[in-house]
């Protein structure tokens, strides 16, 4: 590991190394932009500007396999969890890798050496008597014979009424639940309803940890911590913390290492991010280096990158797990962004509403700068963003192309064509020489600062600003004009203009490390940190640079229009889907069953009301054959009085039925418009001999 630690910022001069983790995703599907916009590329911009800086870093991934989403997906594919999670855990790493994000490790929580760590955490909470153990009644679905923990249940939520609620969480307005708390419940695997049953679990009694977290976070981290990551701990902790729940009676997942717990694991949230501990003892297994002070050291700053929906965990319920375990370090910050949208539409697996990594790669193949630039420069940081395939066209044209490209290109080739590709001399500056030379000076602690500091939008403009300032001094000057009648002009502003080139090469490459490798071939300067991008000359007179290539290319709408086409199509087929599943087709029977309904045309003499019976009323009708009593489920549609008189058409020969202590005979016929509205069938049209009865 590097020494010669030069971070920019002075708070963090008391830190001698980072750990830097960034949330596991579930091995449950393959990752979008959302995944990478809210969480990897910023914690990968500042990973790779720490190492660039001279910071001792290590930069921790994996995959979270455990967790109900899994056994589930297992169970609908009919094939086992590990397989669920072999094939997205190797996906997942492959779309990491291709899109540069440079972890250390890239672990997996089906690891043995994650069992054994978690487990090993656990039993220490455990002896050191941290747990509270209670014997509770919990939703059992008999049928399945399995208990109901987090999504095997469902039901209406209490706070906003949201009927397709899971026992953990409700995904229409964010509150987290517990099966309990659902009106309704019924299981997800048989459909039916629950019933209660005695088990017994180990609590992590938060209400204990209320005071030291409320020092910690209100109170101590109330400046350095982003406002929406604050105010959510805030009214945690204010609206007061309870007990939780860390195992679950389930099969998939580190087993609770007690006696006498057979079919009981770990809560996933309790072992994912141990996750993070494991993944660290990973990397040490394979690199020979102690993963203690990575954990354990206070001179270790911690560093968590997620979404919003995980704060509580890693705010929260980490750090008092880590607290009672007593030998590591807590987060000094937990840089949580919000969420990606796409096309002014939430990021949506089940509906498919989302741009996946593996097919960006397919469709814009060597183009994985482009996305990590775009999805910089709209990092959700504080508050929702939007992904549009038009803004990542222009993005690309006229940002990447136009101005950062089109500078380095210029630069280079005019070095190319006058002095054979050799840097010139850096002098007889004039005064709009050095005044640049100036500027540009401040530019690797601008945007040191800004990453530091989270602020990724603003560092990736302040990128772009280093460009524009290139862009626009070699337009400016014109040397291209100048060569004929003054060369030694020339010289000078080519001289200028590379050393901004070699600049954009150190200061791109936390967002651009692929752009940041090619141009340093081109411009045949390696090794460079972050550090040296403060020097006036990098590239000193004479020094040859190496063989130019652009570095963007142009976006054709073509391509851009093939890409919202796409969207579109899953927008109706989404369409279709929920008609579909408002109004499933019946099975098709045959004529003869057809022949035997008996269907007649009646008026309705009388209507009323049923006591106690909302939806229903009781109707008078003569068929022509008969007068008869029908009870028909319209009350809610129709007053009584409004169908008296009205023709309707009745199936005859319905056998009788009581409804209410009123006998029905027959049914009277009614069919739904295609937005599942109910409406009389018309007996208004029928013709016997042209003419049309009312
Ligand atoms: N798998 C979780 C999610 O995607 C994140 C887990 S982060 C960890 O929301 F800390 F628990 F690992
Ligand atoms: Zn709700």
């Amino acid at each position: 590991m590097t020494q010669s630690f030069t971070v920019m910022s002075t708070k963090d001069t008391q830190f001698k190394r980072y750990t830097v983790t960034s949330a596991l995703p579930y091995a449950n599907g393959p990752i979008h932009i959302g995944h990478l916009a809210g969480v990897y590329v910023p914690a990968d911009i500042y990973v790779r500007y720490l190492r660039s800086a001279g910071a001792d870093v290590l930069f921790i991934g994996g995959s979270d396999e455990h967790g109900v989403p899994i056994t589930i997906k297992a169970r609908q594919q009919g094939i086992s969890p590990q397989q669920v999670v072999d094939t997205y855990h190797e996906l997942i790493k492959t779309s990491f890798e291709a899109f540069g994000i440079s972890f250390d490790i890239y672990s997996r929580t089906s690891a043995p050496i994650h069992h054994k760590t978690a487990s090993d955490f656990f039993r220490s909470l455990y002896e050191k008597g941290v747990f509270e153990e209670k014997t509770s009644n919990q939703y059992y679905d008999p049928e399945a014979r399995q208990f109901l923990a987090d999504r095997y249940i469902s039901g209406t939520c209490p706070h906003c009424g949201y009927e397709k609620a899971y026992g953990d969480q409700c995904e229409n307005c964010g509150t987290s639940l517990s099966p309990m708390d659902l009106i309704r419940p019924t299981s997800t695997l048989s459909g039916k309803a629950p019933i209660l049953k005695e088990t017994k679990h180990w609590y992590l009694p938060l209400n204990k940890d209320e005071s030291w977290l409320r020092q910690w976070i209100v109170v101590g981290h109330k400046d350095d911590w982003k406002t929406n990551v604050y105010g959510q701990c805030k009214s945690w902790i204010d609206n007061g913390l309870h007990p939780r729940a860390v195992t679950r009676d389930l099969d998939w997942g580190v087993k609770v290492p007690l006696e006498n717990t057979e079919g009981k694991v770990l809560y996933v949230w309790f072992d994912a991010p141990i996750g993070y501990i494991s993944a660290a003892r990973e990397w040490s297994e394979k690199t020979g280096n102690d993963w203690q002070p990575y954990w354990k050291s206070p001179d270790t700053k911690l560093v968590h990158f997620i979404g919003k929906d995980n704060i509580v965990f890693h705010c929260i319920i980490f750090p008092a797990m880590l607290k009672h375990e007593g030998s590591y370090i807590l987060p000094e910050n937990v840089p949580a962004n919000e969420f990606l949208n796409l096309e002014n539409d939430k990021i949506s697996t089940s509906r498919n509403w989302a741009v996946w990594l593996h097919e960006y790669l397919e469709e814009f193949p060597g183009k994985q700068d482009v996305l990590r630039y775009v999805l910089a420069a709209n990092t959700p940081e504080t508050k929702d963003s939007d992904f549009t395939w038009k803004d990542f066209q222009a993005r690309n044209n006229s940002e990447l192309l136009a101005i950062f490209g089109n500078f380095v290109n210029r630069s280079l080739v005019l070095t190319q064509k006058y002095f054979d590709g050799k840097v010139p001399a850096l002098d007889h500056l004039t005064e709009q020489d050095i005044k640049i030379l100036n500027l540009i000076e401040s530019f690797p602690e601008k945007i040191g600062h800004a990453i530091e500091n989270y602020y990724f939008r603003d560092a990736l403009n302040e990128l772009m600003n280093l460009a524009r300032a290139g862009n626009k001094y070699l337009t400016e000057n014109e040397p291209w004009k100048l060569f004929k009648e003054n060369p030694q002009r020339v010289e000078t502003i080519l001289a200028v203009s590379l050393q901004i080139v070699a600049k954009l090469s150190i200061l791109c490459e936390p967002f651009l490390p692929f752009t940041a490798s090619r141009l340093s071939d081109m411009i045949q300067l390696k090794g460079q940190c972050w550090p040296d991008a403060k020097k006036r000359v990098l590239l000193p007179e004479g020094h040859k640079l190496g063989e130019i290539d652009y570095l963007f290319e142009k976006i054709d709408d073509n391509l851009i229009e093939t890409q919202i086409q796409k969207l579109h199509a899953i927008k109706l087929a989404n369409k279709a889907q929920n008609q579909f599943q408002h109004n499933p087709q019946k099975d098709m029977i045959s004529y003869e069953d057809f022949a035997k309904l008996d269907i007649r045309t009646a008026t309705i003499l009388a209507a009323e009301a049923i006591p106690k019976a909302q939806k229903l009323l009781k109707l008078t009708l003569d068929t022509g054959l008969d007068q008869r009593t029908v009870v028909s489920g319209i009350a809610e549609q129709y007053r009584p009085e409004e169908i008296i008189g009205k023709k309707v058409v009745v199936l005859m020969n319905l056998e009788a039925r009581k409804l209410r202590g009123v006998e029905s005979k027959g049914m009277i016929l009614m069919a739904e418009d295609s937005n599942g509205k109910l409406g009389f069938v018309s007996a208004g049209n029928i013709f016997h001999d042209g003419s049309e009865v009312k």
